[in-house]
């Protein structure tokens, strides 16, 4: 009796990549980054960091470093720990961090965004930081890694190994720990929102859900890469939180697909990008929530603008938003959520597409070319 039994194929859990069964696992790993965080109280417990509430109350400077993927995850924390804490918030390439010569003191809390933990820009830069007196917490996925083992204190992503080279669960369990983060500071130093720690929190909860309710309607996002996968010229468009999810788009189709793509700021549109819309370039566009905000019209403004020069437009935006409808070319719906944590949703579709987009143009996903999953040396 024989059995055909593939070893690779058994440690990919059915799917053709890791990277495809990581972003598959993503509800999981962001339930499991959640889970024991918030306790029966309606508090965030985070007994990983090990800096005294004395101590964060005198922060005055968060200097948020990290590289590629996690880079991108910083940039979004901002936003929301600027609106949660009211604490300036700098985020930086560990790379241009190390060798400028930045402000950092003992009122600084540096935060170090790595999933390997061990990536050699990220950690120069921390000990550049603690050298200065600066504190230092890291968001890490490996346990007992190099740039946690280095820091003040840690709060681990509990996405479980990410074997792609291109991160997914690890970018989603980023952002979720820098909320996680943002909403420990502003509990600790005396939130200006009241019930909104318990608010974000219950939507946190509901993330996984959401999640793997795009996960499992995604037929759009394979149709389209089927589509589009000749098309060699790619542009994501986003605005605020955003911006980052449209920059991590992109840098998913460059990493496997190799193909040419740029994130831009919708509202920088006008300052130049606009000039290099072909027609039926496509172009990715995310739409904020319909909020009480401008935030939602000014991106629809942003879709007709470039769809006025000929793009293609594919709209990701929240289920039931009339308004793009008729500006897109394709509407990929997103569940509804609120401003701050649409990221978290808007990059799966994002994903999907880069992963089924390489997978048809028949390169090898997990291990694109040139690239490294843990970039060692500087
Ligand atoms: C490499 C990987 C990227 C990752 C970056 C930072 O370039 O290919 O996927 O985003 O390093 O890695 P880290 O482990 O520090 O998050």
């Amino acid at each position: 009796y024989h059995v055909d039994w593939d070893t690779a194929a058994a440690e990919k859990g059915g799917f053709d990549w890791f990277m495809r069964k990581e972003i598959f696992e993503q509800p999981k790993a962001i339930a499991d980054t959640l889970l024991g965080r918030y306790s029966a109280r309606g508090e965030l417990v985070l007994d990983e960091i090990r800096i005294s509430p004395e101590t964060l109350r005198r922060i005055d400077k968060i200097v948020i470093i990290g590289c590629g993927t996690a880079h991108y995850a910083g940039m979004v924390a901002k936003y929301a720990i600027e609106h949660w804490v009211r604490i300036p918030c700098e985020v930086e390439l560990a790379s241009e961090f190390r060798y400028r010569d930045p402000i950092v003191n003992p009122q600084t809390l540096c935060v170090a965004i790595s999933q390997s933990g061990e990536t050699a820009d990220t950690l120069q830069a921390i000990r550049h930081a603690r050298e200065q007196g600066s504190h230092v917490i890291a968001i890490c996925n490996t346990n007992g890694s190099t740039i946690p083992r280095e820091s003040d204190a840690v709060i681990y992503t509990h996405a479980g190994p990410e074997i792609g080279v291109a991160s997914t669960k690890g970018f989603t369990t980023q952002l979720v720990a820098c909320y996680l983060l943002g909403l420990y500071l502003a509990q600790i130093r005396g939130m200006k929102y009241g019930d909104e720690i318990r608010d974000v929190m219950d939507e946190l909860q509901q993330l996984p859900a959401k999640v793997q309710e795009l996960l499992d309607h995604a037929s759009t996002v394979y149709e389209l890469a089927h589509q589009l996968a000749d098309q060699e010229d790619y542009i994501f468009l986003g605005r605020h939180v955003g911006y980052p999810a449209a920059l991590e788009g992109a840098l998913k189709l460059k990493e496997i697909a190799y193909l040419h793509s740029e994130g831009f700021a919708a509202g920088e549109l006008k300052h130049g990008p606009i000039a290099i819309i072909n027609p039926d370039m496509p172009v990715f566009v995310i739409v904020p929530p319909q909020g009480r905000d401008q935030l939602h019209d000014k991106v629809v403004s942003n879709i007709q603008e470039v769809r006025a020069r000929g793009a293609r437009t594919i709209v990701l935006a929240e289920q039931g938003d009339e308004h793009v409808v008729q500006f897109a070319d394709t509407v990929i719906g997103l569940p509804t959520v609120s401003t701050l944590l649409q990221p978290v949703l808007a990059v799966v579709p994002l994903q999907l597409f880069a992963c089924e987009v390489a997978t048809a143009l028949g390169n090898d996903v997990d291990q694109p070319r040139n690239l490294a999953k843990s970039v060692t040396v500087e």
